[in-house]
């Protein structure tokens, strides 16, 4: 039996033990504790916190869903701050992971970066929402040196916010970032549009996609470009709040909400209460999105909902494009692949790409656990 490493481990809470929560505790936990660099210490879901003490954390094969299930601790935001403020106090290092979608969770953020906390996450709501959020998460990462990653949030597991990252802080010019970061909407197109004229009717797509588990309950969830344009709002905060960043066109975004989104939802279905009547009454506008099919395949094009964030051209957008049968978007994607293209001055004229698996909760977790790592 080799001895524990005597380097200060750094001690693990886990907020949200869903799908991906639950994935990550397994990832986490399979790493030998001899060899591992974290103790898991605390469990919270929305109900119950779970508080092991840092001589005991969580064991590997420790049945932790009903240990936080008996939990008598209620869960509670503020027991949870004062409590690991107070590991670090002990001179711990500390790292909480947000595995939740949370608004509430992502509001925290800025007061547990000032205690300390490190944080990381797969919920995109505080990079993507209030810029004056934003703006704290960043001055108190700054005071304390705490730092918060969230790799997971575009992309899921796929390296795109490191390498974005890296290509900033080691001088690079970053052109133009255009990619395909929806899951839903890249398997939705790469099913309805190939390049040919005629295919499968949008509708049809659209439910097929649902019956399968790949859109939201209710698929105007999905098409609403929402999810794209809150990707698209952390890769364009992320490079203009660089450290290394120069003054750039891009436009500063109060939110999300300000990322120009043509949403494919027609407009006398915005509002439909229910997923069921939405499918029901798609139909009728099948002709519109074969007509852009045709248009698309006469210029030898298909589409595509893309993001892009244009630094150049000062622009940051979501929606519908057209793109040539020989290009990666055309070519590459299958299933619900994400791809994602940078232009930079050194990746020019041919441009740094990444592609893969963008959603899912083992890629996801994976994306999670490797930020935890960066704090090794
Ligand atoms: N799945 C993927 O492929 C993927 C990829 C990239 C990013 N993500 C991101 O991963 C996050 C979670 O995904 P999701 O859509 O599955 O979320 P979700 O269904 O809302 O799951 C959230 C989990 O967090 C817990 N939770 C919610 N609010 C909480 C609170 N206030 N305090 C403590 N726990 C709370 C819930 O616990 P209870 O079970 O106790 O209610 C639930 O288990 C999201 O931010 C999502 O965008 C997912
Ligand atoms: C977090 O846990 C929830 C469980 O509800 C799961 O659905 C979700 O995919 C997880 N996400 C992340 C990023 O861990
Ligand atoms: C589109 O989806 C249908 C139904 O799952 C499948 O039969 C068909 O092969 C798919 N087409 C393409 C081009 O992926």
């Amino acid at each position: 039996m080799s001895s524990a490493p005597s380097q200060q481990k750094i001690l693990v809470a886990v907020v949200g033990v869903g799908l991906v929560g639950s994935e990550f505790i397994n990832q986490l936990l399979s790493i030998p504790p001899q060899s591992s660099p974290f103790k898991l210490v605390s469990l919270t879901s929305s109900s119950r916190t779970l508080f092991t003490g840092k001589a005991n954390p969580i064991e590997p094969n420790a049945p932790w869903k009903s240990l936080l299930a008996s939990s008598k601790e209620a869960a509670d935001l503020k027991t949870l701050t004062a409590h690991l403020a107070q590991l670090v106090g002990e001179k711990e290092r500390v790292a909480l992971v947000d595995n939740t979608s949370s608004e509430d969770i992502a509001g925290m953020y800025p007061v547990w970066l000032k205690a300390g906390i490190n944080v990381i996450t797969p919920n995109k709501k505080a990079f993507s929402g209030e810029a004056e959020l934003f703006a704290k998460i960043l001055s108190a990462s700054q005071a304390s040196g705490a730092k918060f990653l969230n790799e997971a949030t575009v992309g899921a597991g796929l390296p795109v916010i490191a390498p974005l990252k890296e290509l900033v802080a080691t001088g690079d010019k970053i052109i133009k970032i255009e990619g395909v970061f929806s899951g839903t909407m890249s398997y939705i197109f790469n099913n309805f549009s190939t390049g040919t004229p005629d295919g499968p009717t949008f509708s049809s797509v659209v439910a097929v996609a649902r019956e399968k588990g790949y859109t939201e309950p209710h698929p105007a969830d999905d098409l609403n470009g929402f999810d794209v344009a809150r990707k698209l709002t952390i890769l364009s905060r992320l490079i203009s709040s660089a450290p290394s960043a120069s003054p750039s066109k891009l436009p500063s975004l109060q939110s999300f909400i300000s990322v120009q989104t043509a949403s494919l939802i027609p407009a006398a279905l915005e509002g439909i209460p229910t997923g069921d009547e939405f499918i029901k009454r798609l139909p009728e506008f099948d002709e519109e999105f074969d007509k852009l099919r045709k248009e698309a395949s006469k210029e030898n094009k298909v589409l595509r909902f893309v993001g892009v964030v244009d630094v150049a051209g000062g622009q940051v957008r979501a929606g519908l494009e057209k793109y040539p049968i020989d290009h990666p978007f055309a070519t590459s994607l299958g299933g619900s692949d994400n791809i994602v293209m940078f232009h930079t001055e050194r990746y020019s004229p041919r441009p740094l790409i990444v592609q893969g698996a963008g959603a899912g909760a083992a890629v996801t977790a994976m994306g999670v656990l490797g930020d935890l790592l960066k704090l090794v």
